[in-house]
């Protein structure tokens, strides 16, 4: 049986359903990486936002999946989109996963990324991996939409990732540490 504690009890399931505040709360301890979800529209218009909902899903045939809110001023892009590109940071890249997380804000900066060739998606040009995917299917995920990608093509550099942890962006410290645990997945 596992400890109740009394922040459990003040966090406790209402007859409603669980306090949103405690639900965040508590996604919030799920340490992620942060990457910056892109597209391109019919028009030449360019997309992006910051997720960090970014998960593989397959190996073989490999397929990865990120999770768009349908507020986002963005969404019908991703929704529609043939094609999308995800970038997962760097640890320097702070200040452009907070640029990707205004709504609807000017948010592509001329030299920070590059334009794929074939689809027109664009892709944070330093970021740790760019992956380029074709979008496999879009699934409902409650006030979400479920982005899967079917990826055509990776980039990737050595580097310490960005990570969302606790609402901060920081990063980790990377071997050599009692905490560090190899596996060969
Ligand atoms: C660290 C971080 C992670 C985020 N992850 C996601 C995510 O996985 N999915 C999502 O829809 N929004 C996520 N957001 C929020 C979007 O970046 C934000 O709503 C953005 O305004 C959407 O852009 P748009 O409204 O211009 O389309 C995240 C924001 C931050 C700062």
């Amino acid at each position: 049986m596992p400890d109740i504690t009394r922040d459990h009890v003040a966090h406790a399931v209402a007859a409603a359903g669980i306090d949103q505040a405690a639900f965040r709360d508590a996604l919030s301890t799920f340490a992620s990486g942060v990457t910056v979800l892109t597209t391109v529209d019919a028009s030449g218009q360019k997309y992006g936002i910051t997720a960090s909902s970014f998960t593989s899903l397959s190996i073989d045939p490999p397929l990865v999946l990120i999770c768009v809110a349908r507020s986002a001023y963005s969404y019908a892009a991703f929704e529609e989109s043939r094609h999308f590109g995800i970038s997962v940071l760097h640890d320097g890249q702070a200040d452009l996963a907070t640029r990707y997380a205004v709504q609807g804000g000017a948010k592509f900066l001329d030299d920070e990324y590059a334009i794929d060739g074939r689809t027109g998606v664009p892709l944070i040009r330093a970021a740790l991996t760019t992956l380029l995917c074709s979008t496999h299917e879009v699934m409902p995920g409650g006030d979400h939409g479920i982005l899967i990608g079917a990826v055509e093509d990776v980039a990737t550099h050595a580097g310490l990732p960005l990570v969302n942890y606790a609402r901060e962006l920081t990063t980790v410290q990377v071997g050599g540490g009692s905490r560090t645990h190899a596996f060969g997945r």
